[in-house]
């Protein structure tokens, strides 16, 4: 599986945002991570449609939409129409998760699904016709910073074993170190965020977390 990384740009100067994808497009990161919070599905809130339609103006970088909202389904369109290439919500979210998933692809936009680390990884299992990738939270969602939970490298091992050539995202609490973990479970969406923009080389950080993934992969 391609190896394809995802910075988070929670952890970018939000400032400059438009600036700082540019910068990480430059960097030849295949996408960048964007954290949709309502302030309900998890205790923080952060930005909505109208800011990535603004963005969509000055990149052509794939928007990968990550919403940790209540209710994704009735916000589908927004996002497709703001500019989202690929969209994710929980399966924990309050709607027909299926139902959901296809708007999503319909749209001509790609589906995920992700799974909190209090759920297990069965609850996703119904769906999978439905998405083209899968994503495991290695952190609660809310917040950038927080550290890797081990504990979550087996779902990536399931899902990898029986769904050989489904893009699995992880995503929190990703380094050089926990980089080399998820990779050869299987995982081959790497979002990261505090890990790639502490940095200041944006194009030397995400050129060695791709060899540092590439290199510790098991299953290709
Ligand atoms: C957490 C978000 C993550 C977060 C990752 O709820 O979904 O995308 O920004 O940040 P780091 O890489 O700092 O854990
Ligand atoms: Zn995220």
């Amino acid at each position: 599986m391609d190896i394809k990384i995802s910075p988070s740009v929670l952890a970018s100067d939000l400032s400059r945002l438009a600036d700082e994808c540019i910068a990480m497009s430059k960097a030849k990161a295949h996408m960048v991570h964007l954290d949709i919070m309502d302030g309900h599905f998890v205790p923080n809130i952060t930005f909505g449609a109208p800011l990535i339609k603004s963005l969509r103006g000055k990149t052509d970088i794939i928007f990968d939409v990550h919403l940790m909202i209540s209710r994704p389904d009735l916000y589908i369109d927004d996002f497709v129409k703001a500019g989202a290439d690929i969209i994710s919500f929980h399966v924990e979210a309050n709607c027909d998760i299926g139902e959901t998933l296809r708007k999503i692809r319909d749209a001509g936009v790609k589906s995920a699904l992700a799974i909190k680390p209090g759920t297990a990884v069965e609850a996703a299992l119904p769906y999978m016709d439905l998405v083209d990738m899968i994503l495991v939270m290695t952190v609660e969602p809310g917040f950038g910073g927080q550290s890797f939970m081990a504990d979550m490298l087996p779902k990536i091992e399931y899902l990898r074993e029986n769904y050989t050539t489904i893009d699995i995202q992880v995503d929190g609490g990703i380094n050089a170190e926990t980089a080399k973990l998820v990779v050869d479970a299987g995982a081959n969406v790497i979002v990261a965020g505090s890990y790639l923009f502490a940095q200041n080389d944006y194009t030397k950080a995400v050129a060695t977390l791709y060899e540092t993934c590439t290199n510790n992969q098991r299953h290709r």
